[in-house]
């Protein structure tokens, strides 16, 4: 799994990248998996979660396909590269698997995750050598599914009444010093471009016990930072209408968990007991990631978020009257059905108005089966190239500010990976934002406050603050 990296990098590094995870040595009787994961931190997640399950059915995690036991394609289905990727990846796989026959060895080949949800029986038909098909929250399952495929070829995109959480083992090894824990999954929202509700699901909140379990375990094993991961994660919910912000003050008293973070956060679902997390919490680190999509309130009716964006405004302000350090990203969509020149202006004021330590935009992608695409007014491909191109430029000025407004702060950085040159580590601060800096290997997975030297619009660069001498004491 790729551990050098934050949010957003991550996110659209996922979408051509190798996620592969080593665990244990290897022996010749161990059969070789290999997993590639594309997409969201859920995703990630779930892929971890699937080498796990098929752990004690011998299989050990390796990083390339070519002899692979097992292919599993994790896939997202969120705009229509992302679909493209997943065709043009199987074809290569077909290679391998037919110059593996050709030794006489099997190879089981497996779509999962949100193509396989939302297309499967299309995957079935053009891919025959595929020999699995499986959505999201079939994973559990895997034990079984990959008994039946040694003889005849399993579909299963059905969504399954027992939870994926509830059955799924323990985490299998380490998770790093800064990891993922998903709490929630599914989507009630139904934004009209979004094919997260079909592919994930209705919403489901994991229960409280299995969460708490989970993140010990993960302190346990040395991690200090953990991201609660959801669709909706605000929209998380104890059977006693318990909510985020109630979950974040339980966390927050464990041991060894120095640092929490949640996504992906949806701007109707910020409870009053979130604002108190963020103003009392120490560990609830100062930066939120809540996807606004646009700044006109016509296309964010026509889109379904179910607010304005004077409501969105008034938010990020409540946040920043209860800690008022807080950095804010967010996600944009450019060029939605109907979105006048007026109306995407509207979305480069409310930019203008907030100010954003990190975005994420994209070019609308009409998806099959999501109410936009039956929408008229489409937007010319031309349009939504110079729209997203204005929108970045601007978005990319308040990134490059608020990075350089650090030169000159102490921060305190996790680090979780050696960077790419000699004697540097990597790691990030509490705004997210990535970080390089020379250090020790000593202090991999610790949390350093570090003087920032350095900054451009995606990352940081510092010197550490604490003498190596300080950190060993
Ligand atoms: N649950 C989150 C994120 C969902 S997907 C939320 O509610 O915001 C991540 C991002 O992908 C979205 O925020 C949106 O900006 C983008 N996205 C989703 N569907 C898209 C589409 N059809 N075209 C372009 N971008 C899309
Ligand atoms: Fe998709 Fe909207 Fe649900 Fe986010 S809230 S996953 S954008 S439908
Ligand atoms: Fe993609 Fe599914 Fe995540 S569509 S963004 S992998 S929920």
């Amino acid at each position: 799994m790729c551990s050098h990296s934050f949010y957003g990098y991550r996110f659209l590094l996922a979408l051509t990248s190798n996620f592969p995870f080593k665990t244990g040595c290897m022996n010749t009787n161990t059969k070789k998996l290999y997993i590639k994961t594309w997409g969201c931190q859920m995703n990630e997640y779930d892929s971890r979660r699937m080498a796990d399950v098929l752990a004690p059915l011998g299989y050990t995690a390796v990083d390339t396909p070519d002899n692979a036991d097992m292919v599993i394609l994790n896939t997202c289905h969120i705009r229509e590269k992302a679909t493209e990727k997943v065709f043009s990846d199987l074809g290569r796989i077909k290679t391998n698997k037919e110059e593996k026959a050709a030794r006489g060895e099997k190879m089981l080949v497996a779509v999962a995750g949100c193509v396989a949800q939302a297309e499967g029986e299309f995957i079935a038909k053009r891919a025959p050598f595929v020999d699995m098909v499986f959505g999201p929250q079939t994973y559990h399952l895997l034990p079984e599914m990959v008994a039946k495929a040694v003889g005849q070829r399993v579909i299963n995109t059905e969504f399954t009444t027992e939870s994926k959480f509830d059955n799924l083992p323990a985490e299998n090894g380490a998770t790093g010093a800064s990891a993922f824990l998903s709490i929630q999954e599914g989507c009630d929202k139904f934004c009209t471009f979004c094919v997260v509700p079909y592919t994930r699901g209705a919403e489901y909140s994991r229960d409280v016990a299995g969460i708490v379990a989970e993140a010990k375990r993960m302190a346990d094993m040395g991690t200090k930072d953990i991201t609660l991961l959801g669709q909706n994660v605000n929209a998380w919910h104890g059977p006693n209408g318990e909510t985020l912000g109630d979950l974040l003050y339980i966390l927050n008293d464990i041991a060894g968990i120095e640092q929490l973070r949640y996504m992906t956060s949806h701007p109707r679902d910020m409870h009053d007991r979130l604002y108190d997390a963020h103003r009392d919490l120490p560990k609830v680190m100062p930066y939120l990631h809540l996807p606004v999509q646009s700044g006109s309130d016509a296309v964010l009716k026509a889109m379904n978020r179910k607010h304005t964006a004077a409501e969105f405004i008034d938010t990020v302000a409540r946040l920043k009257s209860v800690r008022p350090d807080i950095a804010f990203s967010s996600d944009f969509i450019v060029g939605f059905p109907g979105e006048t020149e007026a109306q995407f202006e509207e979305t480069l004021a409310l930019i203008h108005t907030i100010g954003f330590a990190a975005s994420y935009s994209f070019k609308y992608s009409s998806r099959p089966g999501t109410p936009a695409a039956q929408m008229g007014g489409l937007v010319r491909e031309e349009v939504k190239t110079e729209r997203l191109a204005r929108l970045q430029e601007l978005l990319k000025i308040q990134h490059t500010q608020f990075n350089t407004n650090c030169i000159g702060q102490t921060l305190n950085v996790l680090f979780d990976g050696k960077g790419n040159k000699d004697g540097q580590l990597y790691g990030r601060t509490p705004y997210n934002q990535a970080i390089h800096a020379q250090a020790s290997e000593r202090m991999l997975g610790q949390v350093v406050p570090v003087n920032i030297t350095g900054a451009n619009a995606i990352a940081l660069t510092g010197i550490v603050a604490t003498s190596e001498s300080v950190l060993a004491a």
